[in-house]
């Protein structure tokens, strides 16, 4: 039976689910691969602390070279995430002519192009199923199953803390630092959780998403981002009361030949599919315009759902090799010698929903002038509630609009925020009732 040598960069959560997951299922995965996957060697910098899986029997080296040098090893897996070094030994694994497996969304977010470039010229490639959405096929589902459609909008969920800890504070009323601790504790959490919880790890994940949806290059700093940081349980308990839950969603839609793309926290009906996509998992809805609405779900981080992405990218590129090939699929999902940058539309031009939650001093005018401000930047109220009243303290006035621009919406707030009877900045949170 023919051997296939491979390689491991980074024995943290995700690396040791790859070797326990080879050893779990070696038998199956050698039936269905009709070859025997072999894990040469496996690097970190840490080889000495114990994993909750045996690793004696592999060659164990503090040094990444000895796998992108080794001639014998022929897909090279890194997990050690983050843009350095990771970047450069990317890069020397595909000078070298390895194919490889990653997991890394930030690098490719941001050095995408010169990583895609690289592989594309030496004819190696590259996996990065494990990327995003933990285990959920959303990369083989937008580079092969929807490849002959026009994609008319994505939107979901992408990041399992963010998830977690929003379930977490709507359903048990936890506190926002407890159930973050907690999902570092489970291993959901990025290295710096700021990535998860500011919505950075969402964009990085929409950046490889839009790429393969549209086959253009994005750059991902035009994508507009907002975390879950300011949200507070008062605004949950709100958002209950008008019949909404609040999600830290990615939403792309194609509007003529550009695309709007935003990563905010939304309110979204709680009786919507994705209200029930609760924990640390991951839904994501993408629209072809043959295909119509294609909805994936799956837990979008841990150790042994993410190893699973992992492997299937082993197994294919494996599979590749044993019939001689490379570059059957393009790296994303057209020829990277034809690929333009995608346009996107600025944050500005968005129109959508919102709720605003006031802090205003109760006192007889106030809801006039406020709403005085919002008329005149034509955004048109829908609901208003407030319920204690204590005079000359703040109180929280909530409103919902209608649809409104949200540039319009900018320069609203920026007068109503400045204003003597307002106490605080507006809490703003976007709302979305059409998504389907
Ligand atoms: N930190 C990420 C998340 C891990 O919470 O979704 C999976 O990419």
């Amino acid at each position: 039976m023919e051997k296939i040598n491979i390689g491991l960069i980074g024995l943290g959560n995700i690396g040791t689910g790859v070797v326990k997951l080879l050893q779990q299922n070696k038998e199956l995965i050698t039936q269905k691969l009709g070859a025997e996957l072999i894990l040469k060697k496996i690097a970190d910098i840490d080889i000495s602390t114990p994993r909750c899986v045996k690793t004696d029997k592999y060659q164990m080296t503090t040094d990444a070279r000895e796998i992108i040098n080794d001639k014998d090893i022929s897909i090279v897996i890194e997990l050690i995430g983050g843009y350095e070094p990771a970047r450069t030994l990317l890069l020397e694994a595909i000078n070298q002519g390895k194919h490889v497996v990653t997991a890394n969304k930030a690098l490719l977010a941001r050095h995408g192009n010169e990583i895609f470039q690289a592989a594309h010229k030496k004819n190696v490639d590259i996996g990065f199923e494990a990327s995003v959405g933990g285990t959920i096929p959303i990369i083989k589902t937008l580079k092969e199953s929807l490849a002959a459609n026009r994609i008319d909008s994505l939107w979901g969920i992408l990041n399992g803390t963010a998830n977690f800890i929003l379930t977490k504070m709507t359903e048990e009323g936890e506190m926002f630092d407890a159930v973050l601790k907690e999902a570092q504790k489970l291993g959901f959490a990025e290295a710096d959780p700021t990535f998860d919880i500011e919505g950075m790890d969402t964009a990085h994940k929409m950046a490889i998403i839009l790429s393969l949806a549209y086959g253009k290059k994005v750059n991902l700093d035009d994508i507009y981002v907002e975390g879950i940081t300011k949200i507070t349980r008062e605004d949950i308990a709100f958002a209950k009361e008008l019949g909404y839950r609040i999600k830290l969603l990615a939403i792309a839609m194609l509007k003529n030949d550009a695309v709007e793309a935003r990563i905010h926290p939304t309110m979204i009906s709680s009786a919507h599919l994705l209200s029930n996509v609760t924990q640390n998992n991951n839904a994501f809805n993408i629209v072809g315009d043959a295909s119509g609405p294609v909805f994936l779900f799956g837990q979008g981080a841990g150790m042994m759902p993410t190893a699973s992405a992992v492997f299937s990218d082993i197994v294919d590129v494996a599979r590749n090799i044993m019939k001689g090939i490379s570059g059957r699929v393009p790296l994303r999902s057209i020829d990277e010698s034809v690929m333009g940058d995608i346009k996107l539309i600025p944050m500005e031009e968005v129109e959508t929903k919102y709720y605003f939650r006031f802090s205003a001093v109760d006192r007889p005018g106030v809801l006039s002038k406020i709403s005085g401000i919002l008329g005149e930047n034509y955004i048109s109220i829908a609901t208003v509630i407030q319920k204690a009243r204590f005079e000359n303290s703040a109180v929280p006035i909530v409103m919902t609009t209608y649809e409104a621009r949200e540039k319009n919406v900018r320069q609203a707030l920026k007068v109503i925020d400045k204003l003597d009877i307002v106490m605080d900045n507006t809490m703003l949170i976007r709302i979305e009732d059409e998504l389907d």
